[in-house]
């Protein structure tokens, strides 16, 4: 983060304190309830994540040639692989001959990949390695039928795909204005701590609502993190089709009243959380020392998702003197997010399908939301146009 841009939220953050508010839309935003549940939408949804980088790890979980891991969540199951150079293949996780999943482990390091149907055998940059009985396939040319890769991408410690092969990624351009702004944290030093994949039955974009506002913080979240977090004050600022959500700490009140003079940028930061919405299913949190990553991806029916967990601090922090933090820490995570945010999302999903309202309302407080499913319907609609 830096200086003058934190200047700049403290004194936005002033502002609101001196109203008694937060940053606001000119308006209410009217939305189609049927976003999170219509089967056709859903399916466009999942045609439009496609064609944009989504995160599937963390880079510091394949730390030698030949480590790989399998992954399911984008819907195109892919080996993501790390090469004799350094660098990561992401390879499409289906066999050249009849289709079988080559490799059924979730993780592990090896040279050679062996499907399990006739074993024909993939080199770990997916080139075609042996075909057991030759002669039978005497047109076919070993180098057309390695395994098929995606675009993938290595930034700020993420594993970053495009699950469509021959397209282009550029997570720096994706990112935007965020891109210097994630990096200033020092995210590409950082390790994976923990990660989970949970499996939930309501609406991707569920996860991504539950970090777009702060209004929800002194009702749902009373008796846990509303102690520690105003729900009000909170600046929303869109960069593209991305956005930045930050919740005021209430440690921030001593601070506004003593000045910020010669308190360290890193110190100050602490006051608050920084929630960036990347889109279109990534919350990168920055909660005062690590960062919490939330990565959402539609199930196979629209009130289903997959969610991948992901909590990444420095290299520093690592280690076993540090578990018991961790592990306190994860507990209010899970605890707070899962027992209490989506606890009400899987009910609003499941009167949604009950169809009696067909409009949802996003306040002028829940700017954020606005932006978010504004961004989504364009994206869709631009994708399957
Ligand atoms: S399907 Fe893989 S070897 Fe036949
Ligand atoms: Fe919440």
């Amino acid at each position: 983060m830096q200086r003058v841009e934190l200047d700049r939220i403290i004194r936005e953050v002033g502002e609101y304190y001196e109203q008694d508010s937060t940053k606001l839309a000119p308006a209410e935003g009217f939305h189609a309830a049927s976003s999170y549940a219509n089967g056709d939408w859903a399916a466009k949804e999942r045609r439009m994540l496609r064609r944009v980088p989504i995160i599937v790890g963390h880079s510091s979980k394949l730390k030698e040639p030949g480590s790989f891991f399998t992954d399911d969540t984008t819907g195109v199951p892919l080996i993501v692989v790390r090469q004799n150079d350094g660098s990561l293949r992401a390879l499409v996780n289906v066999c050249r001959h009849r289709g079988a999943r080559v490799c059924a482990e979730a993780e592990g390091t090896r040279r050679v990949f062996v499907c399990p149907y006739h074993a024909w055998s993939f080199r770990s940059d997916g080139s075609l390695l042996k075909i057991p009985r030759p002669e039978a396939f005497p047109n076919l040319d070993a180098k057309d039928y390695g395994l098929t890769e995606v675009p993938v991408e290595e930034r700020h410690g993420f594993i970053w795909v495009l699950p469509t092969p021959g397209a282009t990624i550029d997570v720096a351009a994706h990112l935007g204005a965020l891109d210097a702004e994630i990096a200033s944290y020092g995210a590409s030093e950082m390790v994976l701590e923990r990660e989970a994949i949970l499996t939930e039955n309501m609406n991707w974009k569920f996860v991504i609502d539950g970090f777009l506002e702060v209004y929800h913080f002194a009702s749902l979240h009373a008796k846990s993190i509303s102690p520690y977090f105003h729900g009000r004050y909170s600046p929303y600022d869109a960069y593209g089709r991305n956005g930045r959500l930050i919740g005021v700490r209430r440690s921030f009140d001593a601070v506004r009243e003593s000045g910020t003079d010669g308190i360290e940028t890193a110190e100050l930061t602490k006051n608050f959380a920084f929630n960036y919405v990347i889109f279109p299913n990534t919350v990168l949190v920055w909660q005062a020392d690590h960062f919490e990553c939330w990565t959402s991806f539609p199930g196979e029916t629209p009130d289903k998702c997959v969610v991948r967990v992901q909590s990444i601090t420095p290299k520093s922090m690592a280690g076993p003197q540090f578990t018991s933090r961790w592990d306190k820490n994860w507990k209010i995570l899970i605890g707070t997010v899962v027992s209490e945010d989506w606890a009400v999302s899987k009910s609003i999903q499941q009167s949604i399908h009950a169809a009696t309202n067909d409009t949802i309302v996003f306040g002028r407080n829940e700017i954020g939301l606005q932006h978010f499913h504004g961004e989504i319907r364009k994206e869709v609609e631009r994708a399957t146009n």
